[in-house]
């Protein structure tokens, strides 16, 4: 049966050091299925509008800039309990604070610099997944 899906993105820090493989395959292991995957560059006015909940914290400008400074990887993954597992893979959103064995410890520099986004509520993963791909697109068995 499958099963649910979330939305992630190999954040534009791993993806330039050439981390996005490693990440894959750590996230294959731990059970996640790809469904959906593309390399691109986010503007300014996509990673706004995607990290709009966030709009007017104090670092809101410079996440966006920073999600705007490279290639990323937006992906969509199927897995039981898809959200909370991610969630849990990914690790705090500090990687000094981060579980060991998480995305954030392996990968991750800095709270700014994180390596890696995961969607926070199904109806997010649903809204993440319709910003970044068309029906499509999406394979589900
Ligand atoms: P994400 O949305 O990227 O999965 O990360 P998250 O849920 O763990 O953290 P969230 O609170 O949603 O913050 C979104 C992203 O903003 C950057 N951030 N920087 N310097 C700071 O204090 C700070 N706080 C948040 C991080 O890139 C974080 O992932
Ligand atoms: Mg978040």
């Amino acid at each position: 049966m499958a099963g649910s899906i979330t939305l992630t993105i190999i954040k534009p820090d791993a993806f330039g050091a050439g981390k996005a493989g490693k990440i894959i395959a750590h996230l294959e292991e731990g059970g996640f299925k790809l469904v959906a995957a593309r390399v691109m560059r986010l503007t300014l006015a996509q990673a706004g509008e995607f990290y709009a909940v966030h709009k007017g914290r104090p670092f809101y400008t410079e996440l966006v800039e920073f999600m705007t400074s490279g290639e990323c990887m937006p992906m969509i993954l199927e897995k039981a309990a898809a959200v909370s597992a991610l969630r849990e893979a990914i690790g705090a959103t500090d990687p000094a604070e981060a579980a060991a064995g998480t995305v954030r410890k392996l990968f991750a520099e800095s709270k700014g610099r994180n390596a890696i986004h995961a969607s926070d509520s199904d109806e997010n993963a649903a809204r993440e997944s319709r910003f970044f791909f068309s029906e499509t697109e999406t394979i589900r068995s």
